[in-house]
Protein backbone atom coordinates (compact mmCIF):
# COMPACT_ATOMS: atom_id res chain seq x y z
CA UNK A 1 0.00 0.00 0.00
CA UNK A 2 3.06 2.23 0.12
CA UNK A 3 2.25 3.79 -3.21
CA UNK A 4 -1.27 4.81 -2.42
CA UNK A 5 -1.49 8.57 -2.51
CA UNK A 6 -3.60 9.02 0.53
CA UNK A 7 -5.39 6.98 3.19
CA UNK A 8 -8.18 4.96 1.72
CA UNK A 9 -8.95 6.95 -1.41
CA UNK A 10 -9.46 4.62 -4.36
CA UNK A 11 -6.82 4.87 -7.12
CA UNK A 12 -5.62 3.26 -10.33
CA UNK A 13 -3.50 0.25 -9.53
CA UNK A 14 -1.17 0.23 -12.52
CA UNK A 15 0.36 2.45 -15.17
CA UNK A 16 -1.48 0.56 -17.86
CA UNK A 17 -4.70 1.08 -15.94
CA UNK A 18 -4.25 4.85 -16.00
CA UNK A 19 -3.53 4.85 -19.72
CA UNK A 20 -6.44 2.53 -20.52
CA UNK A 21 -8.85 4.69 -18.55
CA UNK A 22 -7.63 8.06 -19.85
CA UNK A 23 -7.25 6.83 -23.43
CA UNK A 24 -10.68 5.21 -23.03
CA UNK A 25 -12.09 8.62 -22.22
CA UNK A 26 -10.26 10.25 -25.12
CA UNK A 27 -11.11 7.65 -27.73
CA UNK A 28 -14.77 8.01 -28.49
CA UNK A 29 -17.31 9.04 -31.06
CA UNK A 30 -15.12 12.06 -31.81
CA UNK A 31 -12.41 9.79 -33.21
CA UNK A 32 -14.68 7.64 -35.29
CA UNK A 33 -17.48 9.73 -36.64
CA UNK A 34 -15.85 13.15 -36.79
CA UNK A 35 -12.12 12.86 -37.30
CA UNK A 36 -12.06 10.81 -40.56
CA UNK A 37 -14.39 13.11 -42.50
CA UNK A 38 -13.15 16.34 -40.99
CA UNK A 39 -9.60 15.36 -41.99
CA UNK A 40 -10.52 14.27 -45.48
CA UNK A 41 -12.58 17.38 -46.17
CA UNK A 42 -10.04 19.84 -44.82
CA UNK A 43 -6.84 19.13 -46.63
CA UNK A 44 -6.06 15.51 -45.67
CA UNK A 45 -2.39 15.28 -44.68
CA UNK A 46 -2.24 19.04 -44.18
CA UNK A 47 -5.04 18.89 -41.60
CA UNK A 48 -3.39 15.87 -40.02
CA UNK A 49 -0.11 17.75 -39.57
CA UNK A 50 -1.90 20.71 -38.02
CA UNK A 51 -3.87 18.38 -35.78
CA UNK A 52 -0.79 16.52 -34.56
CA UNK A 53 0.94 19.85 -34.00
CA UNK A 54 -1.92 20.99 -31.76
CA UNK A 55 -2.03 17.71 -29.88
CA UNK A 56 1.64 18.10 -28.98
CA UNK A 57 1.73 21.84 -28.49
CA UNK A 58 -1.60 22.43 -26.76
CA UNK A 59 -3.28 19.10 -26.00
CA UNK A 60 -0.53 17.50 -23.94
CA UNK A 61 0.15 20.65 -21.88
CA UNK A 62 -3.56 21.06 -21.05
CA UNK A 63 -3.84 17.38 -20.19
CA UNK A 64 -0.83 17.77 -17.91
CA UNK A 65 -2.42 20.79 -16.27
CA UNK A 66 -5.49 18.73 -15.46
CA UNK A 67 -3.52 15.74 -14.18
CA UNK A 68 -1.47 18.10 -12.02
CA UNK A 69 -4.50 19.80 -10.49
CA UNK A 70 -6.18 16.48 -9.68
CA UNK A 71 -3.17 14.64 -8.37
CA UNK A 72 -2.01 17.53 -6.26
CA UNK A 73 -5.41 18.11 -4.66
CA UNK A 74 -6.52 14.46 -4.45
CA UNK A 75 -10.08 15.59 -5.01
CA UNK A 76 -12.86 15.87 -7.58
CA UNK A 77 -12.83 18.68 -10.17
CA UNK A 78 -14.75 21.11 -7.95
CA UNK A 79 -13.00 20.28 -4.67
CA UNK A 80 -9.58 20.45 -6.35
CA UNK A 81 -9.96 24.14 -7.18
CA UNK A 82 -11.32 24.87 -3.71
CA UNK A 83 -8.36 23.18 -2.10
CA UNK A 84 -5.64 24.61 -4.34
CA UNK A 85 -7.06 28.14 -4.38
CA UNK A 86 -8.97 28.61 -1.14
CA UNK A 87 -11.06 31.73 -0.59
CA UNK A 88 -11.11 32.59 -4.28
CA UNK A 89 -13.70 32.15 -7.03
CA UNK A 90 -11.59 29.55 -8.88
CA UNK A 91 -13.95 26.82 -7.68
CA UNK A 92 -16.35 28.18 -10.32
CA UNK A 93 -14.14 26.54 -12.96
CA UNK A 94 -14.86 23.28 -11.17
CA UNK A 95 -18.58 24.04 -11.21
CA UNK A 96 -18.38 24.73 -14.93
CA UNK A 97 -16.74 21.33 -15.37
CA UNK A 98 -19.53 19.55 -13.50
CA UNK A 99 -22.21 21.33 -15.55
CA UNK A 100 -20.33 20.51 -18.77
CA UNK A 101 -20.16 16.86 -17.77
CA UNK A 102 -23.91 16.90 -17.29
CA UNK A 103 -24.50 18.47 -20.70
CA UNK A 104 -22.05 16.26 -22.60
CA UNK A 105 -23.33 13.03 -21.14
CA UNK A 106 -26.94 13.85 -21.92
CA UNK A 107 -26.41 14.11 -25.67
CA UNK A 108 -23.51 11.67 -25.89
CA UNK A 109 -25.68 8.94 -24.35
CA UNK A 110 -28.31 9.53 -27.05
CA UNK A 111 -25.76 8.68 -29.71
CA UNK A 112 -24.25 5.85 -27.70
CA UNK A 113 -27.77 4.40 -27.51
CA UNK A 114 -28.13 4.61 -31.30
CA UNK A 115 -25.00 2.50 -31.68
CA UNK A 116 -26.67 -0.24 -29.61
CA UNK A 117 -29.74 -0.20 -31.87
CA UNK A 118 -27.50 -0.52 -34.92
CA UNK A 119 -25.53 -3.31 -33.30
CA UNK A 120 -28.78 -5.20 -32.79
CA UNK A 121 -29.95 -4.41 -36.33
CA UNK A 122 -26.61 -5.64 -37.69
CA UNK A 123 -26.68 -8.86 -35.65
CA UNK A 124 -30.26 -9.65 -36.61
CA UNK A 125 -29.46 -9.12 -40.29
CA UNK A 126 -32.11 -6.41 -40.62
CA UNK A 127 -29.62 -3.63 -41.31
CA UNK A 128 -28.09 -5.11 -44.40
CA UNK A 129 -31.50 -5.92 -45.83
CA UNK A 130 -32.58 -2.32 -45.57
CA UNK A 131 -33.05 -0.56 -48.90
CA UNK A 132 -33.16 3.00 -47.74
CA UNK A 133 -30.64 3.72 -44.99
CA UNK A 134 -31.66 7.35 -44.71
CA UNK A 135 -35.28 6.63 -43.90
CA UNK A 136 -34.24 3.70 -41.69
CA UNK A 137 -32.26 6.09 -39.53
CA UNK A 138 -34.85 8.87 -39.65
CA UNK A 139 -37.62 6.44 -38.71
CA UNK A 140 -35.68 5.00 -35.78
CA UNK A 141 -34.23 8.22 -34.37
CA UNK A 142 -37.56 10.05 -34.49
CA UNK A 143 -39.49 7.32 -32.67
CA UNK A 144 -40.15 7.69 -28.98
CA UNK A 145 -39.55 4.34 -27.36
CA UNK A 146 -36.51 2.54 -28.78
CA UNK A 147 -33.95 5.37 -28.74
CA UNK A 148 -34.92 6.20 -25.16
CA UNK A 149 -34.67 2.59 -24.04
CA UNK A 150 -31.21 2.20 -25.60
CA UNK A 151 -30.07 5.43 -24.00
CA UNK A 152 -31.20 4.16 -20.62
CA UNK A 153 -29.37 0.87 -21.22
CA UNK A 154 -26.19 2.89 -21.86
CA UNK A 155 -26.75 4.88 -18.68
CA UNK A 156 -27.29 1.71 -16.65
CA UNK A 157 -24.09 0.08 -17.97
CA UNK A 158 -22.18 3.32 -17.39
CA UNK A 159 -23.61 3.60 -13.88
CA UNK A 160 -22.72 0.00 -13.01
CA UNK A 161 -19.09 0.43 -14.07
CA UNK A 162 -18.76 3.70 -12.16
CA UNK A 163 -20.45 2.18 -9.14
CA UNK A 164 -17.67 -0.45 -9.15
CA UNK A 165 -15.19 2.31 -8.29
CA UNK A 166 -11.81 3.10 -9.80
CA UNK A 167 -9.81 -0.12 -9.50
CA UNK A 168 -12.66 -2.59 -9.66
CA UNK A 169 -14.91 -0.65 -12.01
CA UNK A 170 -13.35 1.84 -14.38
CA UNK A 171 -9.82 0.39 -14.50
CA UNK A 172 -10.95 -3.21 -14.88
CA UNK A 173 -13.47 -2.35 -17.60
CA UNK A 174 -11.16 -0.18 -19.68
CA UNK A 175 -8.14 -2.48 -19.28
CA UNK A 176 -10.08 -5.25 -20.99
CA UNK A 177 -12.00 -3.21 -23.53
CA UNK A 178 -9.34 -0.85 -24.85
CA UNK A 179 -7.11 -3.63 -26.23
CA UNK A 180 -10.24 -5.28 -27.68
CA UNK A 181 -11.13 -1.98 -29.34
CA UNK A 182 -7.70 -1.65 -30.97
CA UNK A 183 -7.80 -5.23 -32.27
CA UNK A 184 -11.28 -4.80 -33.73
CA UNK A 185 -10.42 -1.53 -35.42
CA UNK A 186 -7.28 -3.11 -36.86
CA UNK A 187 -9.39 -5.95 -38.29
CA UNK A 188 -11.74 -3.56 -40.07
CA UNK A 189 -8.78 -1.48 -41.28
CA UNK A 190 -7.21 -4.54 -42.92
CA UNK A 191 -10.50 -5.24 -44.70
CA UNK A 192 -10.97 -1.64 -45.76
CA UNK A 193 -7.49 -0.94 -47.13
CA UNK A 194 -7.34 -4.20 -49.08
CA UNK A 195 -10.55 -3.51 -51.00
CA UNK A 196 -10.11 -2.86 -54.72
CA UNK A 197 -10.13 0.91 -55.20
CA UNK A 198 -9.13 1.66 -51.61
CA UNK A 199 -5.88 3.28 -52.73
CA UNK A 200 -7.63 6.40 -53.94
CA UNK A 201 -9.19 6.89 -50.52
CA UNK A 202 -5.86 6.46 -48.78
CA UNK A 203 -4.27 9.04 -51.08
CA UNK A 204 -7.16 11.44 -50.52
CA UNK A 205 -6.76 11.00 -46.79
CA UNK A 206 -3.03 11.51 -46.51
CA UNK A 207 -1.85 13.68 -49.39
CA UNK A 208 -1.62 17.22 -48.01
CA UNK A 209 -3.73 19.79 -49.79
CA UNK A 210 -2.59 23.06 -48.31
CA UNK A 211 -5.02 25.03 -50.46
CA UNK A 212 -7.86 23.66 -48.31
CA UNK A 213 -6.31 25.13 -45.17
CA UNK A 214 -7.57 28.47 -43.91
CA UNK A 215 -8.22 30.18 -40.58
CA UNK A 216 -11.34 28.11 -39.98
CA UNK A 217 -9.50 24.85 -40.70
CA UNK A 218 -6.83 25.76 -38.18
CA UNK A 219 -9.47 26.45 -35.56
CA UNK A 220 -11.25 23.22 -36.39
CA UNK A 221 -8.03 21.25 -35.94
CA UNK A 222 -7.51 22.77 -32.51
CA UNK A 223 -11.15 22.30 -31.49
CA UNK A 224 -11.15 18.68 -32.62
CA UNK A 225 -7.87 18.05 -30.76
CA UNK A 226 -9.36 19.43 -27.54
CA UNK A 227 -12.63 17.50 -27.78
CA UNK A 228 -10.84 14.32 -28.74
CA UNK A 229 -8.46 14.45 -25.78
CA UNK A 230 -11.40 15.05 -23.38
CA UNK A 231 -9.76 18.17 -22.02
CA UNK A 232 -11.52 21.19 -20.60
CA UNK A 233 -14.13 19.83 -18.23
CA UNK A 234 -12.41 18.05 -15.41
CA UNK A 235 -12.47 14.45 -16.65
CA UNK A 236 -8.71 14.42 -16.48
CA UNK A 237 -8.64 16.33 -13.20
CA UNK A 238 -10.85 13.62 -11.74
CA UNK A 239 -8.83 10.78 -13.24
CA UNK A 240 -5.63 12.62 -12.28
CA UNK A 241 -6.71 12.51 -8.65
CA UNK A 242 -6.60 8.70 -8.83
CA UNK A 243 -3.10 8.54 -10.33
CA UNK A 244 -0.43 7.35 -7.93
CA UNK A 245 2.26 9.73 -6.76
CA UNK A 246 5.12 7.87 -8.46
CA UNK A 247 3.53 7.98 -11.92
CA UNK A 248 5.49 9.83 -14.60
CA UNK A 249 2.77 12.29 -15.66
CA UNK A 250 4.49 13.64 -18.77
CA UNK A 251 5.04 10.13 -20.07
CA UNK A 252 1.46 9.13 -19.27
CA UNK A 253 -0.04 12.20 -20.96
CA UNK A 254 2.12 11.61 -24.06
CA UNK A 255 1.08 7.96 -24.24
CA UNK A 256 -2.60 8.84 -23.90
CA UNK A 257 -2.34 11.53 -26.60
CA UNK A 258 -0.45 9.15 -28.87
CA UNK A 259 -3.06 6.41 -28.43
CA UNK A 260 -5.92 8.79 -29.12
CA UNK A 261 -4.28 10.12 -32.29
CA UNK A 262 -3.24 6.67 -33.46
CA UNK A 263 -6.81 5.42 -33.10
CA UNK A 264 -8.20 8.47 -34.90
CA UNK A 265 -5.88 7.70 -37.83
CA UNK A 266 -6.84 4.02 -37.74
CA UNK A 267 -10.50 5.03 -37.71
CA UNK A 268 -9.90 7.10 -40.83
CA UNK A 269 -8.24 4.13 -42.52
CA UNK A 270 -11.25 2.06 -41.55
CA UNK A 271 -13.81 4.47 -42.98
CA UNK A 272 -12.41 6.47 -45.90
CA UNK A 273 -10.88 3.78 -48.17
CA UNK A 274 -14.09 1.71 -47.89
CA UNK A 275 -16.23 4.70 -48.88
CA UNK A 276 -14.04 5.20 -51.95
CA UNK A 277 -13.98 1.51 -52.83
CA UNK A 278 -17.77 1.32 -53.04
CA UNK A 279 -18.32 4.83 -54.37
CA UNK A 280 -21.29 5.32 -52.07
CA UNK A 281 -21.08 9.07 -52.47
CA UNK A 282 -18.71 11.98 -52.54
CA UNK A 283 -16.81 12.47 -49.29
CA UNK A 284 -16.90 16.21 -49.75
CA UNK A 285 -20.64 16.21 -49.58
CA UNK A 286 -20.96 14.01 -46.50
CA UNK A 287 -21.39 15.48 -43.09
CA UNK A 288 -19.62 13.99 -40.12
CA UNK A 289 -21.79 12.42 -37.48
CA UNK A 290 -24.97 10.40 -37.82
CA UNK A 291 -25.06 10.68 -41.62
CA UNK A 292 -21.69 8.98 -41.91
CA UNK A 293 -22.12 6.29 -39.32
CA UNK A 294 -25.78 5.39 -39.63
CA UNK A 295 -26.42 6.03 -43.32
CA UNK A 296 -23.24 5.93 -45.41
CA UNK A 297 -21.37 3.14 -43.65
CA UNK A 298 -24.30 0.70 -43.56
CA UNK A 299 -24.41 1.03 -47.36
CA UNK A 300 -20.69 0.29 -47.47
CA UNK A 301 -21.19 -2.85 -45.37
CA UNK A 302 -24.05 -3.88 -47.61
CA UNK A 303 -21.83 -3.74 -50.66
CA UNK A 304 -18.86 -5.45 -48.98
CA UNK A 305 -18.34 -9.21 -49.20
CA UNK A 306 -18.85 -10.53 -45.67
CA UNK A 307 -20.20 -7.11 -44.77
CA UNK A 308 -22.47 -8.39 -42.04
CA UNK A 309 -19.50 -9.50 -39.94
CA UNK A 310 -17.81 -6.14 -40.35
CA UNK A 311 -21.02 -4.28 -39.58
CA UNK A 312 -21.37 -6.19 -36.31
CA UNK A 313 -17.72 -5.56 -35.42
CA UNK A 314 -18.00 -1.89 -36.33
CA UNK A 315 -21.09 -1.11 -34.26
CA UNK A 316 -19.74 -3.11 -31.36
CA UNK A 317 -16.47 -1.18 -31.38
CA UNK A 318 -18.33 2.11 -31.68
CA UNK A 319 -20.35 1.18 -28.64
CA UNK A 320 -17.21 0.26 -26.68
CA UNK A 321 -15.53 3.51 -27.67
CA UNK A 322 -18.59 5.45 -26.51
CA UNK A 323 -18.90 3.57 -23.21
CA UNK A 324 -15.30 4.09 -22.13
CA UNK A 325 -15.97 7.81 -22.66
CA UNK A 326 -19.36 7.94 -20.91
CA UNK A 327 -17.93 6.38 -17.75
CA UNK A 328 -15.24 9.05 -17.57
CA UNK A 329 -17.85 11.78 -17.78
CA UNK A 330 -20.17 10.22 -15.21
CA UNK A 331 -17.24 9.80 -12.81
CA UNK A 332 -16.74 13.60 -12.84
CA UNK A 333 -20.23 14.10 -11.41
CA UNK A 334 -20.10 11.09 -9.10
CA UNK A 335 -16.76 12.08 -7.56
CA UNK A 336 -18.17 15.54 -6.98
CA UNK A 337 -21.36 14.34 -5.27
CA UNK A 338 -19.46 11.76 -3.26
CA UNK A 339 -16.79 14.08 -1.92
CA UNK A 340 -18.56 17.40 -1.67
CA UNK A 341 -21.95 16.19 -0.46
CA UNK A 342 -20.44 13.23 1.42
CA UNK A 343 -22.67 10.67 -0.27
CA UNK A 344 -21.81 7.00 -0.66
CA UNK A 345 -20.58 5.98 -4.13
CA UNK A 346 -23.83 4.08 -4.65
CA UNK A 347 -26.07 7.03 -3.86
CA UNK A 348 -23.89 9.46 -5.81
CA UNK A 349 -23.97 7.18 -8.87
CA UNK A 350 -27.72 6.77 -8.67
CA UNK A 351 -28.43 10.47 -8.31
CA UNK A 352 -26.00 11.43 -11.09
CA UNK A 353 -27.23 8.77 -13.52
CA UNK A 354 -30.92 9.44 -12.96
CA UNK A 355 -30.66 13.21 -13.23
CA UNK A 356 -28.47 13.06 -16.34
CA UNK A 357 -30.87 10.54 -17.88
CA UNK A 358 -33.78 12.95 -17.46
CA UNK A 359 -31.98 15.60 -19.51
CA UNK A 360 -30.69 12.89 -21.83
CA UNK A 361 -34.17 11.64 -22.66
CA UNK A 362 -35.18 15.16 -23.66
CA UNK A 363 -32.12 15.27 -25.94
CA UNK A 364 -33.09 11.95 -27.50
CA UNK A 365 -36.69 13.01 -28.04
CA UNK A 366 -35.55 16.14 -29.81
CA UNK A 367 -35.21 14.00 -32.95
CA UNK A 368 -38.90 13.12 -32.69
CA UNK A 369 -41.72 14.55 -30.62
CA UNK A 370 -39.62 17.46 -29.40
CA UNK A 371 -38.14 18.33 -32.80
CA UNK A 372 -40.07 21.59 -32.92
CA UNK A 373 -39.07 22.64 -29.44
CA UNK A 374 -36.29 25.08 -30.19
CA UNK A 375 -34.13 27.17 -27.90
CA UNK A 376 -31.98 29.82 -29.65
CA UNK A 377 -33.03 28.14 -32.87
CA UNK A 378 -31.62 24.78 -31.81
CA UNK A 379 -33.17 21.53 -30.61
CA UNK A 380 -32.33 20.41 -27.07
CA UNK A 381 -29.79 17.96 -28.50
CA UNK A 382 -28.31 20.61 -30.78
CA UNK A 383 -28.06 23.12 -27.99
CA UNK A 384 -26.42 20.70 -25.53
CA UNK A 385 -23.97 19.59 -28.21
CA UNK A 386 -23.10 23.11 -29.34
CA UNK A 387 -22.94 24.67 -25.89
CA UNK A 388 -20.82 21.96 -24.33
CA UNK A 389 -18.45 20.95 -27.13
CA UNK A 390 -17.97 24.38 -28.69
CA UNK A 391 -18.27 26.75 -25.80
CA UNK A 392 -18.02 25.18 -22.36
CA UNK A 393 -15.10 22.84 -23.14
CA UNK A 394 -13.02 25.55 -24.75
CA UNK A 395 -13.66 28.07 -22.00
CA UNK A 396 -12.99 25.32 -19.48
CA UNK A 397 -9.64 24.51 -21.08
CA UNK A 398 -8.79 28.20 -21.21
CA UNK A 399 -9.50 28.73 -17.52
CA UNK A 400 -7.62 25.57 -16.57
CA UNK A 401 -4.39 26.67 -18.26
CA UNK A 402 -4.73 30.17 -16.82
CA UNK A 403 -5.18 28.59 -13.40
CA UNK A 404 -2.06 26.45 -13.66
CA UNK A 405 0.06 29.05 -15.42
CA UNK A 406 -0.84 32.04 -13.27
CA UNK A 407 -2.38 30.84 -10.01
CA UNK A 408 -0.94 27.45 -9.13
CA UNK A 409 2.37 28.64 -10.53
CA UNK A 410 5.67 27.25 -11.71
CA UNK A 411 6.96 25.91 -8.40
CA UNK A 412 3.89 23.80 -7.67
CA UNK A 413 3.60 22.65 -11.26
CA UNK A 414 7.24 21.56 -11.53
CA UNK A 415 7.06 19.93 -8.12
CA UNK A 416 4.08 17.81 -9.15
CA UNK A 417 5.40 16.97 -12.60
CA UNK A 418 8.80 15.91 -11.26
CA UNK A 419 7.26 13.87 -8.43
CA UNK A 420 8.71 16.21 -5.82
CA UNK A 421 12.07 16.50 -7.53
CA UNK A 422 12.59 12.79 -8.17
CA UNK A 423 12.32 13.09 -11.95
CA UNK A 424 14.32 15.47 -14.08
CA UNK A 425 13.57 16.72 -17.57
CA UNK A 426 14.32 19.96 -19.37
CA UNK A 427 10.90 19.60 -21.01
CA UNK A 428 9.06 20.50 -17.81
CA UNK A 429 9.98 24.16 -18.09
CA UNK A 430 9.07 24.23 -21.77
CA UNK A 431 5.66 22.77 -20.94
CA UNK A 432 5.12 25.37 -18.24
CA UNK A 433 6.04 28.16 -20.65
CA UNK A 434 3.43 26.83 -23.10
CA UNK A 435 0.81 26.60 -20.36
CA UNK A 436 1.49 30.12 -19.14
CA UNK A 437 1.82 31.99 -22.42
CA UNK A 438 1.03 30.03 -25.57
CA UNK A 439 -1.95 27.84 -24.66
CA UNK A 440 -4.09 30.67 -23.24
CA UNK A 441 -3.65 32.74 -26.41
CA UNK A 442 -4.31 29.82 -28.78
CA UNK A 443 -7.30 28.52 -26.84
CA UNK A 444 -8.57 32.05 -26.24
CA UNK A 445 -8.70 32.65 -29.99
CA UNK A 446 -10.72 29.52 -30.65
CA UNK A 447 -12.98 30.15 -27.67
CA UNK A 448 -13.96 33.53 -29.06
CA UNK A 449 -14.05 32.43 -32.69
CA UNK A 450 -16.23 29.43 -31.86
CA UNK A 451 -18.91 31.84 -30.72
CA UNK A 452 -19.01 33.54 -34.09
CA UNK A 453 -17.87 31.17 -36.82
CA UNK A 454 -20.37 28.48 -37.77
CA UNK A 455 -19.23 24.91 -38.09
CA UNK A 456 -16.10 24.89 -35.98
N1 LIG B 1 -13.06 12.53 -26.17
C1 LIG B 1 -14.35 12.00 -26.41
C2 LIG B 1 -14.48 11.65 -27.88
O1 LIG B 1 -13.59 11.84 -28.67
C3 LIG B 1 -15.44 12.91 -25.99
C4 LIG B 1 -15.32 13.46 -24.59
C5 LIG B 1 -15.18 14.81 -24.39
C6 LIG B 1 -15.34 12.60 -23.51
C7 LIG B 1 -15.01 15.32 -23.13
C8 LIG B 1 -15.15 13.11 -22.23
C9 LIG B 1 -15.01 14.47 -22.04
O2 LIG B 1 -15.52 11.22 -28.31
Amino acid sequence: MANLPSGNRDSFSSKFGVIAAAAGSAVGLGNIWRFPLVTTQNGGGAFLMLYIGFIILIGIPVMLSEFTIGRRAQLNAFGSFKKLAPKSPWYLVGSLGIITAFAILSFYSTVAGWTLEYLVQAVSGKLLHTDDMVSNFAGFSSSSARPVIWQLVIMVITGLVVYGGIKKGIEKFTKILMPVLVILIALVVVRSVTLPGAGEGIRYLFIPDWSAVNFKTVLMALGQAAFSLSIGMGTLITYGSYIQKDNHLLKTASQVAFTDTFIAILASLMVIPAIFAFSVGSVDQMSPGPGLVFEVLPNVFKAMPGGVVFAVIFFFLLCVAALTSTISVLEVVVAYLKEELKLSRGKATLIASVSISVLGVLATLSFGVLSNFLIFGKTIFGLLDFASANIMLTFGALLIVIFVGWKLGKINFLDELSNQGQLKSSLYKVVFFIIRYIAPVAIGIIAVAALFIKGI
